[in-house]
């Protein structure tokens, strides 16, 4: 049996670490925490008896055989020189951060296997398209046995390190801009009715949840979708007119933005990594 090691107890380890020990039949004992703040994971242990809560990685690193590196992205290269000396040489180290590339880690983590997992917050209701890319020294079984504890999340999809930024806009992000355009159309709809707020958001988040459902389950496109509903001179139709004539300048700039961020990150981790090389 694997020893499961999370590093960082924030939105993504808590997350993940609650999903596992929720599963049932699940050896707690063969889980270990760490934080930076021990405060933050010290209660654990009252609902998680066996759980192994770590005051340091110095005590998580030897004991585990894959880990899972939980922090953000200015944060990993502190994290991963605390651990590397003390990891099993077998330990597969997985980053759940789509920016730092590979090429960075190695320095940090010279022939070590190195998977990166970005999942979604939707992972929460096992409804995550988790985006996974791995480096050379992953083999086979690795990836299968990564894969078998990412399952719980939702979906998994592998994909080349060069197009996890986008594909991470569109799948971990994604779930931040629909909330996003949510509230602002529920902000409009709530100044057209008397209807409560409650009972406007319900039917809205409903109809949301049935038109992906109905997109997955008759596989159908965004274009046939729209013909169905937005009959030849009906409502519908002017309403998608102006989606049509005013929204792509918004996403262009969405995009535009989002995507140039992404390279700062990615620079500035650059950056980070660098400064180890003049230590
Ligand atoms: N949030 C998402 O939806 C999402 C989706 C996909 C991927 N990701 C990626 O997942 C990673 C974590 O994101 P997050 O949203 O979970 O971040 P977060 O909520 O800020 O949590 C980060 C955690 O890392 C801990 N930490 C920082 N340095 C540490 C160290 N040296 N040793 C041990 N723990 C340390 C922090 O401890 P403290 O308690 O001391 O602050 C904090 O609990 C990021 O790289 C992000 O890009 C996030």
């Amino acid at each position: 049996m694997m020893n499961i090691g999370i590093i960082g107890y924030g939105s993504m380890g808590k997350m993940m670490l609650l999903k596992y020990l929720a599963a049932t039949g699940i050896d707690q004992s063969g889980f270990y925490i760490a934080n930076r703040t021990y405060d933050k994971i010290k209660n654990l242990k009252n609902a998680y008896p066996q759980l192994n809560v770590c005051a340091s990685l110095a005590e998580l690193a030897p004991a585990v055989d894959i880990v899972f590196i939980c922090v953000k992205p200015l944060d990993i290269k502190t994290v991963l020189s605390g651990i590397i000396g003390s990891l099993k040489p077998s330990c597969h180290i997985v980053s759940l951060n789509s920016s730092v590339l590979f090429s960075h880690l190695e320095r940090v983590a010279p022939n070590r296997k190195i998977s990166k997992a970005v999942p979604s917050i939707t992972a929460e209701v096992n409804q995550s398209v988790t985006l996974v890319c791995h480096n050379q020294l992953v083999t086979q079984t690795d990836k299968t046995e990564l894969y078998r504890l990412l399952e719980c999340f939702g979906s998994i999809t592998e994909i080349p390190e060069s197009e996890l930024s986008l594909g991470s806009v569109i799948t971990s992000s994604m779930p931040g801009f629909i909330g996003a355009l949510f509230k602002v159309i529920a902000e409009e709809a709530v100044k057209h009715t008397s209807l409560p707020k409650e009972t406007i958001l319900k039917m809205f988040v409903e109809t949301y949840y049935g038109t992906g459902t109905l997109l997955l389950a008759k596989a159908m496109t965004f274009s046939s979708l729209i013909e169905r509903v937005a009959t030849k001179g009906g409502l519908t139709e002017e309403g998608t007119e102006v989606i049509n004539a005013q929204f792509p300048p918004i996403m262009e700039s969405l995009f535009a933005k989002t995507l140039t961020k992404r390279k700062a990150i990615i620079e500035q981790s650059i950056i980070e990594f660098n400064t180890l090389d003049q230590q």
